[in-house]
């Protein structure tokens, strides 16, 4: 017998939310392994390192959702075959890149964001619940650091791309009689 003040259809629904959830994280986390382990290039100690810290706390974040579905009175999925039956993410086996490997974390951590967001915005079961709303909250934050971290990575390298083409383009630029240079530029 359990009684937290919850209905039962509200405890099945958090559980239902939550163990989605901790499909999306799992294969998450096992993407960011697969990614600590094989990144390659001149970035490899800075991505190896991150890619690293992140799937420590994807799993510490695992094992909460979990034990947070089982003080709910649900059952945490715990298989494999459970876990990629549930899941939203995909996997995306062979990436092409580093800097693919990068854009393809980001990609999954703000998707997670968007799908949190979603489910407090518009789940009303899930509002009932203060401690569960409270605890994907935070998870959502969780997931809006890690982007943050992958995403300024990224920007380094986009700023790095701009800045030797704006190299490439200054002595060109320079040659060109004034007015084709205007209408080169989009101003003619
Ligand atoms: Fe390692």
């Amino acid at each position: 017998m359990m009684d937290i003040g919850l209905q039962k259809k509200t405890r099945t629904e958090a559980c239902r939310m939550l163990n989605t959830l901790l499909a999306d994280e799992f294969v998450l986390s096992t993407k960011t392994k697969n990614y600590h382990w094989n990144v390659i290039g001149p970035h490899f100690r800075e991505l190896h390192a991150l890619f690293g810290e992140q799937y420590r706390r994807l799993d510490d974040l695992i094992d909460r959702v979990a034990e947070r579905i089982r003080a709910l009175g649900g059952k945490p999925i715990g298989t494999l075959v459970g876990f990629l039956r549930e899941a939203r993410l995909v996997e995306h086996p062979a990436a092409s890149s580093a800097w693919a490997m990068v854009d393809a974390l980001q990609h999954d951590h703000e998707a997670l964001i968007r799908d949190i967001r979603e489910e407090l915005a518009r789940n009303s079961e899930l509002m009932r619940d203060a401690g569960t709303t409270d605890f994907v909250t935070a998870l959502l934050q969780e997931h809006e650091t890690a982007a943050w971290m992958l995403r300024s990575l990224r920007g380094k390298e986009v700023q790095l791309e701009e800045w030797l083409n704006e190299q490439a383009r200054v002595p060109y630029r320079k040659e060109l009689p004034a007015e084709l240079a205007a209408s080169a530029s989009g101003r003619g």
